[in-house]
């Protein structure tokens, strides 16, 4: 197992890319098999995440190919419709197979994905979307059954106790493009990945409107066909990116960044004192000298500001003098970082979905545990701005979802190792 060993106190200077985003590739990948040709995926970020949804592709019957992150998926005849526990409960984004199986082979037996360190996480929205659909579903000995003779398009509400999920929206929005009839999803989620899910199934031939609104509406036809599609780059690793930049003071160009996708980011980086400019490719961001101003932040459906970001945050907060306060709204129990971030001296206080925030001074450096990929980023960021040494183990969260981050803050000036534990 590797870990991470920074020593804290460099100011990053320099220009850095921002990789393919992660949670467009995987439903993406899901999506390819809603059709029998070939698809190639440009920009595809090579993560764990990618090779664990790689591998269920090519359990359901799909020849892959990665290489130099160009994905090429070309079925192979096979037409498998199950996905085991053992490759679903590594990554809860394999569940968006489930759709897809359905609409094409009128039938799937996918695994339920269980829970995970973030919370409870779980999946009654992609079941009442699919069975509004008109697909029977049973749940048996941990796995959802789904049969259809084929799908309905219908009217579905896909809202729940924390707003719109990302994942169901995609799930339904992929199973009702091979439906008969009009799908409306209403209280659909807008995040840039269901707009980008969205145009890859509309280069495919699907007839959908209103992706990135609420009100999705999904016009079924009879086959979709293969695509080649460059996938947008991760707004939660440019985000990451900026702030690295942002903690240290330092002055850093980051490519690909789209400021369009960051609003709610960019916002409170600016209310905290840190200096953003918009340039041709991406966000330039020169962080500022003086004291960084405490501040509030809410996690909402995008676009509010992302909980991917919440950890990150939570690292700048904490050698933000003053008092600044965290309301998890998507995930209550999103806040294994707490303790970590304490060891290394910061002073949070968590109460139910509240962390209270007393910033310090600086952070020291103290060996920590990594136990999600987006905590695992907070972190980094902590070992960054920490006084001396910060050794940072089960960082194979961290490579579930960024691309080389160790090696891209190295470049910048970061004095950050790689060893094996
Ligand atoms: C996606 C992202 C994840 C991000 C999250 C929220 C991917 C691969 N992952 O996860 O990085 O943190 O969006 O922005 O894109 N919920 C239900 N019932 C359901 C589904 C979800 O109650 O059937 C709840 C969840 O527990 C959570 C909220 O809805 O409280 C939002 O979750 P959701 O948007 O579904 O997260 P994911 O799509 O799994």
């Amino acid at each position: 197992m590797d870990k991470l060993v920074i020593e804290g106190g460099v100011r990053l200077v320099g220009t850095t890319e921002v990789s393919g985003s992660k949670n467009s590739l995987l439903p993406i990948l899901a999506a390819t098999l809603l059709t029998k040709d070939k698809c190639v995926i440009r920009n595809a970020p090579d993560l764990r995440d990618t090779l664990s949804m790689l591998r269920i592709l090519r359990f359901l019957g799909l020849n892959t190919d990665f290489k130099e992150n160009i994905i090429t998926i070309r079925p192979n005849g096979l037409e498998k419709y199950e996905a085991p526990y053992k490759l679903v409960s590594t990554m809860r984004a394999s569940f968006c197979v489930l759709g897809p199986l359905l609409a094409r082979y009128k039938k799937a037996k996918v695994s339920l994905p269980g829970g995970c360190i973030i919370g409870v996480r779980p999946v009654d929205l992609h079941l009442k979307g699919l069975s509004k659909l008109g697909a029977r579903l049973q749940i048996k000995e941990g796995y959802v059954f789904a049969e259809a003779k084929r799908l309905q398009g219908d009217h579905i509400y896909l809202g729940g106790p924390f707003g719109s999920s990302v994942l169901a929206t995609g799930n339904v929005m992929m199973a009702s493009t091979l439906a008969r009839g009009t799908t409306v999803i209403e209280s659909a989620a807008c995040e840039p990945e269901v707009v980008d899910l969205a145009r890859f199934l509309i280069k495919m031939g699907a007839k959908i409107k209103g992706e990135g609104s609420p009100t999705i509406e999904i016009q079924g036809v009879k086959e979709l066909h293969g695509v080649d599609y460059e996938i947008i780059p991760d707004r939660i690793e440019a985000a990451t990116l900026i702030m690295a930049a942002a903690v240290t003071r330092g002055e850093v160009l980051v490519k690909r960044a789209r400021a369009e996708h960051l609003t709610a980011v960019l916002e409170k980086l600016k209310d905290v004192g840190v200096t953003l400019k918009n340039v041709k490719d991406g966000i330039f961001v020169k962080g500022t000298q003086k004291k960084f101003k405490p501040f509030d932040v809410v996690t909402l459906p995008y676009p509010g500001f992302p909980t991917d970001a919440q950890a990150q945050f939570m690292t700048l907060m904490s050698i933000t003098e003053g008092i600044s306060v965290i309301t998890e709204k998507i995930y209550p129990d999103r806040f294994m970082h707490v303790a970590e971030l304490n060891r290394m001296g910061a002073q949070i206080k968590r109460e139910g979905p509240y962390a209270v925030v007393h910033g310090i001074k600086f952070l020291s450096g103290a060996p920590v545990m990594a136990s999600d990929l987006r905590a695992s980023a907070g972190l980094v960021l902590a070992g960054l701005v920490a006084r001396g040494k910060t050794e940072i183990s089960r960082i194979y969260h961290l490579d579930r979802g960024y691309e080389q981050l160790d090696a891209k803050l190295k470049k910048l000036g970061a004095r950050i190792e790689r060893v094996k534990e």
